[in-house]
């Protein structure tokens, strides 16, 4: 009939949606999901962040009510960020003891031992500048972010929060040597169980503007481009992945996910390490905006952008979907 036709028909493993089904490659499941949540002082503390519809500042009481409905869903792990009372020039509510992030942490672990506390660890929820480290004078007097005197307090910070439970902290400063310090400080602390899951490969950029508005830690003023990655530099992704592998981190992450999933495929490919994807408030709020106006179907975009994240290479997603996600999957 058509003696011309190629004798290959792509169509026909997709005609029958059972084979579909069976083909596919990427599977989502809530083994792999990360939930972010943030907590601040004070109690009874539900307050919805405007630029991130379903994200709340939680104080610790009601944070824990939230992670009970996580763990019953079945996720398996939080990420936590901490918004202080008080902010000072070096941010040094980072690593009290008995500041917000550190108590939930006790919280979780006493109550649901299973579920994997993850911390971040950065400064700029902590400093009134904004910045996330100590800043140094520089010719405009608006000063740059001092890398090793910074050093010194994301060390605090990560000893803190695995005094106080956390099973793995999360370096996000962007600090040269960040890595080496923190592991040192957790080795000589005792800590020699607590993982290291680095922002090894973290962009300045625009993306996490809603996120600084839920952990009120824009920059004063500035940016943070001289310590956040260049996105039009990517080469430099294998020299920071590979400086904090060397450095002892024991998992990776590319920030954010789904605008650099070239990144995520290029740095699951060179390195074994464990790699996490953050699919950053940005990325989350834009199809919650767009979904709110009809314009796109929240559930199929959301699900399609995690199955992406992890067909490019992610073993683990951090997402703000986590809960709906786990909602989903079960149906
Ligand atoms: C702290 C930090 C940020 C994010 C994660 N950790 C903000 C920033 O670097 O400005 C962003 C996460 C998101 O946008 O969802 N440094
Ligand atoms: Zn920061």
């Amino acid at each position: 009939m058509r003696p011309e036709f190629p004798k290959t028909r792509l169509r026909r493993l997709r005609y029958n949606a059972t084979l579909r089904e069976m083909l596919a490659e990427v599977r989502l499941s809530r083994h792999e999901l990360i939930a972010p949540l943030f907590v601040r002082e004070g109690a009874g503390v539900r307050h919805e962040i405007a630029t991130m519809p379903g994200q709340f500042q939680f104080s610790a009481d009601t944070a824990m009510e939230t992670v009970r409905r996580w763990a019953s869903k079945g996720i398996p792990a939080v990420l936590l960020f901490g918004i202080p009372q008080a902010k000072d020039a070096v941010g040094s509510e980072a690593w009290n003891d008995d500041a917000a992030v550190q108590r939930l942490c006790r919280q979780i672990k006493a109550e649901l031992p299973k579920v994997l506390v993850i911390t971040d660890v950065c400064l700029c929820e902590y400093t009134e500048h904004g910045h996330c480290g100590t800043l140094t004078d520089g010719p405009d007097g608006c000063g740059d972010v001092d890398n090793d005197l910074t050093l010194e307090s994301l060390a605090k910070t990560a000893v803190s929060h695995a005094r106080s439970g956390a099973d793995i902290v999360a370096p996000s400063a962007m600090m040269d040597g960040q890595v080496a310090t923190i592991r040192r400080a957790l080795d000589a602390a005792g800590f020699t169980r607590t993982a290291i899951l680095s922002y090894a490969v973290k962009f300045a950029s625009s993306m996490y503007g809603p996120f600084r508005d839920a952990a009120e830690s824009a920059p004063k003023f500035g940016d943070r481009r001289t310590y956040q990655m260049d996105y039009r530099r990517a080469s430099q992704a294998f020299a920071e992945a590979s400086a904090d592998l060397a450095e002892g981190a024991d998992m990776l992450m590319v920030k954010p996910g789904a605008t650099y999933l070239d990144i995520i495929a290029a740095v699951k490919r060179r390195f074994d390490a464990p790699l996490a994807a953050y699919h950053v408030s940005g990325e989350y709020s834009s199809i919650k905006a767009a979904a709110r106006l009809g314009w796109l179907d929240e559930r199929a975009a959301a699900i399609e952008i995690t199955s992406s994240l992890r067909r490019a290479g992610a073993d683990l997603v951090i997402t703000y979907f986590a809960e709906q996600l786990a909602d989903w999957l079960k149906e």
